[in-house]
């Protein structure tokens, strides 16, 4: 293992919940069913796929220019939230596991589809510990499609099969896989079914566990 490329919302920090609160106050204006359940199938997709996948629970058509205004209500209301991300937000255990690997000497990327996801590092006082965080206005195919973390790697200088991907989403398990790379997933063994490894929260993932893990895949 040389590297570790990470997503973000719902494996670094909780943003997953405040996507989840944030899609939730506009499908409640529109009308739309929307609960958790449904909003497993956005998890770790782009705000416009996202959005997408909200409007089809109705059967109102919607310009593209009001699609692209109703995705802003979102994400203005999204940045309102993560104005009060601090330090405290870091999941358990994610900050000694960051230090574990910069000693050890293994490269640490992002591939977050998020926009967000520059500022959210910063709010949570660890961008220092990146080697290099993807940006996502240059990929041109979202999770599921490896490109993300083919691109982190690639960034990184390593080969896919010497990395291990930590996602809490479906999608995201889909491109690591695909990518050729470690999947470790965050979460129930319902959610994380395609995972290599599960772990039900981050306060498990130690660089022994990760390392060994990767070393023993089949
Ligand atoms: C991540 C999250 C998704 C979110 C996407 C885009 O993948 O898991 O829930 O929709 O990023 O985020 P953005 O902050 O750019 O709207
Ligand atoms: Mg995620």
């Amino acid at each position: 293992m040389k590297a570790v490329i990470f997503d973000l919302d719902g494996v670094i920090t909780d943003t997953a919940e405040y996507h989840y609160l944030a899609w939730k106050s506009l499908a409640d204006e529109l009308g739309l069913p929307f609960d958790k359940e449904y909003n497993e199938k956005l998890k770790g997709v782009s705000r416009m796929e996202s959005l997408e996948l909200i409007l089809a629970l109705g059967n109102t058509e919607y310009t593209d220019e009001e699609k692209y205004q109703l995705a802003d209500q979102k994400n203005e209301l999204y940045k309102e939230m993560i104005k009060k991300v601090t330090p405290a937000d870091l999941l358990p255990g994610i900050e000694s596991l960051l230090k574990e690997l910069r000693e050890a000497g293994i490269l640490i990327a992002l591939a977050s589809a998020s926009k967000n996801a520059p500022f959210i590092l910063d709010r949570l006082e660890v961008t220092h510990y990146f080697n290099h965080v993807v940006d996502v206005t240059q990929i041109k195919n979202g999770k599921p499609d490896p490109e993300i973390f083919l691109t982190g790697a690639a960034k990184l200088g390593v080969l896919p099969a010497d990395c291990v991907g930590v996602e809490d989403a479906e999608a995201g398990i889909e491109s690591i896989r695909s990518a050729g790379m470690y999947a470790v997933g965050v979460g129930t063994p319902a959610q994380m079914q395609k995972a290599d490894l599960i772990v039900a929260s981050t306060s498990e993932l130690t660089l022994d566990l990760l390392k060994s893990s990767h070393a023993n895949r089949a």
